[in-house]
């Protein structure tokens, strides 16, 4: 007789905890128009976004991470994880990772704790990683903190990028379960194309620009992107990968109740929906209100849409990301029922759902 399998078969990891946290100051386009060559008219236009927020100085990643990740463990009723999954392209330092101080703050000390970085597929990979350590057997219940502070690498100069980004913090909490419960996550579809690495990216700062003997141009201290390609490729690749996964899953686009994109512009994420074939009472969005945050996009959209009833327990919700890299992801889920929601923009009080 074979030995028993390490972990059962059906053995799944279950969203059973969701919030998400915003920075209190909020910057509006008409702000930004003061400063920048831009209208509110323009920026809407072109993006639907209509105001987002930023860190205060001095604060950085994880000050977010940490607000969300005790509303996350408090949403969950737990005390307690196995592991502190951080996904983020702006860490507080580029050594160490942000995650092990996270968890010290949260009171989690001795804990595993790693970040993950994939742009604004970091939240999508993140997921897959703290999945796989509860299906492994790993770990019984994991935090994932999708954090990113973009004021802090978006030149304040640069129009094209400064009226996107915002600040924000989006987390979650897996617990060991059965594939077959609702909020058991899966499937999954990641990619990515090293190829397409300068179409996003902050150039210095890594040992790229460390080991070249020429100095540092200043200006690439910030944060890059060619709008018209991305643009184009965050729709391919979100429809694409969308596909996917629901191909793996063996369901059709018709069986989604909910799609919620990564937050990257209001006309990207119609696209997609359009191109699906999805209606757009079906497409969650939330980049209205906080910009592109990176990383937190998706958890920060959940969260918002959980707490105000827009999605439902019982509705099968389908997660996709595109970000630099290039990278991409998406995820499927059904819904579960969860006791209690913070929404982002409240710094104080919580809300049943
Ligand atoms: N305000 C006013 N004008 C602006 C501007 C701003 N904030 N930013 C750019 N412009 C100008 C450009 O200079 C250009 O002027 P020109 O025609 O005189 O050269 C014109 O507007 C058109 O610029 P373009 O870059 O072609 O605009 P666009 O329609 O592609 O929109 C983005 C620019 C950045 C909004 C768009 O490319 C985009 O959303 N890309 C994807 C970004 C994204 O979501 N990335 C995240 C993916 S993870």
């Amino acid at each position: 007789m074979s030995a028993p399998p390490f972990t059962p078969p059906d053995r799944a990891a279950v969203l059973c905890g969701l919030a998400g946290w915003l920075p209190p100051r909020v910057v509006t386009n008409e702000e930004l128009s003061q400063r920048l060559d831009t209208s509110d008219a323009w920026i809407r236009t072109r993006t639907g976004i209509s105001g987002r927020h930023f860190a205060e100085p001095g604060q950085a990643t994880s000050d977010l991470a940490v607000e969300a990740g005790r509303r996350a463990l408090r949403s969950a009723g737990a005390e307690d994880v196995d592991a502190v999954v951080v996904a983020t392209t702006t860490p507080d330092r580029s050594c160490p990772a942000t995650a092990p101080l996270v968890a010290s703050r949260l009171g989690l000390t001795g804990v595993a704790a790693f970040d993950v970085s994939a742009v604004c597929t970091g939240f999508v990979y993140g997921l897959a990683s703290a999945a796989s350590l509860i299906t492994a057997g790993v770990a019984e219940r994991v935090l994932l903190i999708g954090a990113d502070t973009y004021s802090t690498i978006v030149d304040p100069h640069d129009r094209a990028n400064a009226i996107i980004f915002g600040d924000g913090a989006g987390a979650v909490v897996l617990r060991a379960g059965r594939s077959d419960e609702p909020g058991a996550v899966g499937h999954f579809d990641l990619g990515s194309d090293g190829t397409g690495e300068e179409l996003i990216m902050v150039a210095a700062g890594g040992s790229r620009q460390r080991s070249a003997s020429n100095p540092i141009d200043p200006q690439d201290r910030y944060f890059t992107m060619r709008g018209k390609e991305v643009y184009r490729h965050a729709v391919t690749r979100m429809t694409a990968s969308a596909h996917a996964t629901l191909t793996l899953a063996d369901r059709k686009v018709d069986d989604i109740d909910r799609i919620v994109p990564h937050q990257a512009n209001l006309r990207i994420l119609r696209s997609v929906a359009e191109d699906l074939g999805l209606p757009p009472e079906r497409l969650v969005t939330n980049v209205e209100s906080v910009g592109n945050t990176g990383a937190a996009s998706i958890p920060l959209a959940l969260a918002d849409a959980a707490a105000q009833h827009t999605i439902q327990a019982g509705e099968r919700v389908l997660l996709t990301a595109f970000g630099g890299g290039l990278t991409w992801g998406s995820c499927l889920l059904t819904w579960p029922a969860l006791s209690r929601i913070d929404r982002p923009h409240d710094t104080g009080g919580t809300q049943e759902s």
